[in-house]
């Protein structure tokens, strides 16, 4: 039967854990001068990406030439989609080409699980809608691991648009299931009903999620929010949530700062905070590959050797 990565909710503890533990590997492949093994030799792997990104479909695309397999993408505006071709009609062509493995994004929450049972190929969930965004969530597990050695008991604050953040629910997903305390803090309007039901402490004010944080994760905050008075300005968010060097105090001295990027320098975070000591932002781009590695050899049955 063939893997799919919809999401963290319904991927057991134990592939994941398993996932984590082979990006070591592939890490140093990554950061190696010959950056080729052969584990997707012959594999066709496709990126089909309904809204923008940089680091998710690049670092598929790299990580698939890495292990040696066809890459190919896909994107809304350039292909028949803008014809009106529809999603499951695209990806039934895409499928019918050969592929291997359908790396996926799309705004619609849901739409991966709509095309996994259509196709041949394993399906990635490369974030849908406000639903998950999966691999997002495993490279900062990954990042967290390598930089504070294990996950159980550690703080991780949450800080911003929690409500349509995919990364936030994907990281919720994973770190409370691996034993973290996971707080949030944001504006009231950008922090869903129920998030208690999570197993997470929800906060209103941003310092109040920071106390003793060993982890502080910053949100983009989607702009375009703005103009459906989600949040009054980006100067008062930034005022009332933004990371700067102040508020990082009331974290834990050794605390690690994370964005998912892209960032909005001088509204989620200053640029002190982003370019500071206490940042691993750079970091997370670079697990990304290797988590993405990782991902697609365990999607063909390769860490089972
Ligand atoms: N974090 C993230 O998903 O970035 P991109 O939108 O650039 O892929």
């Amino acid at each position: 039967m063939k893997r799919d990565l919809l999401g963290i909710k319904q991927t057991s503890a134990e592939d994941l854990l398993a996932i984590l533990s082979h990006a070591k590997e592939m890490k140093q492949i990554v950061l190696s001068q010959r950056k080729r093994i052969p584990n997707l030799s012959g594999r066709t792997v496709v990126t089909l990406f309904y809204e923008n990104s940089t680091r998710t479909r690049l670092s598929f695309e790299l990580a698939s030439k890495y292990m040696g397999a066809n890459a190919a993408n896909i994107t809304a505006s350039g292909s028949s989609v803008a014809k009106g071709e529809s999603l499951t009609d695209t990806a039934e062509t895409i499928d019918r080409m050969g592929t291997d493995i359908l790396i996926m994004r799309h705004s619609m929450s849901g739409a991966p699980n709509l095309i996994a049972p259509l196709v041949k190929a394993s399906v990635v969930n490369a974030g849908d809608g406000m639903n998950e965004h999966p691999t997002q969530a495993l490279l900062d597990a990954f990042t967290i691991l390598e930089k504070k050695g294990k996950i159980e008991g550690l703080k991780v604050a949450i800080i911003g648009d929690i409500y349509h953040s995919r990364v936030a629910r994907s990281n919720i997903y994973l770190l409370t299931r691996l034993g973290a305390e996971v707080s949030v803090g944001g504006p009231a309007t950008l922090l869903p009903v129920g998030l208690e039901q999570l197993g997470v402490k929800v906060f209103k004010s941003v310092h109040e999620a920071l106390v003793d944080a060993d982890v502080v994760m910053c949100l983009r905050i989607q702009l375009e929010r703005q103009k459906s008075g989600l949040f009054p300005s980006v100067r008062e968010y930034n005022r009332f949530f933004g990371l700067d060097e102040g508020r990082l105090r009331f974290a834990k001295p050794d605390a690690i700062v994370m964005h998912p990027g892209p960032v909005n320098r001088g509204v989620e975070m200053s640029t002190a905070v982003i370019d500071g000591a206490a940042s691993v932002i750079d970091e997370q781009v670079t697990n990304g590959v290797a988590v993405r590695m990782s991902v697609m050899d365990w999607l063909i049955g390769g860490l089972e050797k």
